[in-house]
């Protein structure tokens, strides 16, 4: 029996685990241990993910948050390393790019624990970006590197990453199993009167909500643009308090701010909205499942993918190119070809790397 430590903090790591855990409890070979970092803790952030898909409750949950990146990630480092002392897992099981996926993969490589990354060779190539540092760094001492494109693949190839002690699994997009498994769990958001027309939006990164230039572009331009279109908008905190601050233009009535949802209420919004605008990363893809055009409010994404295939525009906080990327797709869908995330199974293969390792 291999036992494998996984690190969860942030919600789109409860996404990625719920499939991946699943299919590794199926192998009957694998025994799994959760450490939540806490580095997402209001109730609508992570217990509702637990809860909607059925993961185990964390083993640890070690209660980090809300300080600068260096004082989280060194404070989680440090509470993961005496929880990898006492379980002394076979492996250890990161996913995507948060200070919790760095910190869990610090603390294990200085412990020599072997360090498995789920979602690895995304490159934004954007240094000032946070997580592009934590991927950077989390793939470089990782052992067993699932990507789940082959464009991951390549990024890695062209790194290096052929010389190096680890091995590479091209496996396909966890979150293409989720949706498929969930998708026709969806449920309609009870909070609010939904418009039977909307656009779905969504805000948190860094470098859209701290950057008061950027925030007050991006929001002018949802407030004009929602005049034709209402919005839906499921507000992140980071988001949230930056609006509350008193600084920025207020939202117009045509955009229906609402908390963050569950991830059966997001699929719903997703499934019945016209497109989507986001500076996510998980959404961007998730708009393609649901075959709906995507607005990446950035000026660059790891899924280039999406941008070739034509159903993604990049527009960055520019006013200029949002409108003209709206009025793209709300005069016309772009057509969809499946297959650029797999076929589903990235979570079978991923456990049936772990059960032969
Ligand atoms: C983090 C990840 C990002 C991921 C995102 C998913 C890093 C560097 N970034 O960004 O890669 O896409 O999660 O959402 O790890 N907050 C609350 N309640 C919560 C969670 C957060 O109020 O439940 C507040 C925090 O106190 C903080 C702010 O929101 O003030 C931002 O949270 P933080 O964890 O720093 O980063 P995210 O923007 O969520």
């Amino acid at each position: 029996m291999n036992k494998i430590v996984t690190i969860l903090g942030a919600r789109p790591q409860f996404i990625k685990a719920a499939t991946v855990s699943k299919a590794m409890g199926e192998t009957g070979k694998l025994e799994e241990y959760i450490i939540h970092t806490g580095q997402h803790f209001d109730d609508n952030m992570s217990k509702v993910f637990f809860d909607q898909m059925g993961i185990a409750p964390p083993n640890y949950h070690l209660g980090i948050h809300s300080l600068s990146h260096g004082a989280m990630t060194g404070r989680m480092t440090e509470q993961i390393e005496t929880a990898l002392i006492r379980e002394k897992p076979d492996w250890v099981m990161v996913y995507g790019d948060t200070n919790s996926t760095l910190a869990g993969a610090l603390a294990a490589a200085k412990l020599g624990i072997p360090v498995a990354h789920v979602e690895a060779g995304l490159r934004s190539f954007n240094r000032q970006m946070p997580e592009e540092i934590n991927r950077i760094l989390t793939d470089r001492i990782s052992s067993l590197l699932f990507c789940p494109t082959p464009m991951a693949a390549t990024n890695l190839e062209k790194e290096g990453f052929n010389g190096f002690p680890c091995r590479v699994l091209t496996t396909g997009d966890v979150m293409l199993d989720a949706a498929l498994h969930f998708g026709n769990k969806a449920i309609k958001p009870s909070e609010i009167n939904l418009p039977d027309r909307f656009a779905l939006v969504t805000l948190h990164r860094q470098e859209n909500t701290d950057n008061p230039v950027r925030l007050q572009n991006i929001i002018k331009t949802l407030n004009e643009l929602s005049r034709e279109l209402p919005f839906v908008f499921p507000m992140h905190p980071r988001t949230y308090k930056q609006l509350q601050n008193g600084t920025q233009e207020k939202l117009s009535e045509n955009i229906i701010s609402i908390p963050p949802q569950g991830y059966l209420e997001m699929l719903y919004l997703i499934q019945h909205c016209r497109l989507v605008l986001t500076d996510s990363g998980g959404l961007q893809k998730e708009a393609y499942f649901f075959k709906k055009p995507c607005i990446t409010l950035r000026e660059e994404t790891e899924w280039t993918e999406l941008v070739d295939a034509n159903v993604n525009i990049l527009t960055g906080s520019d006013p200029t190119l949002i409108r003209q990327a709206f009025s793209v797709f709300y005069r016309k869908a772009p057509s969809f070809s499946g297959g650029l995330y797999g076929n589903g199974q990235a979570a079978a293969r991923i456990a049936k790397a772990f059960s032969e390792a």
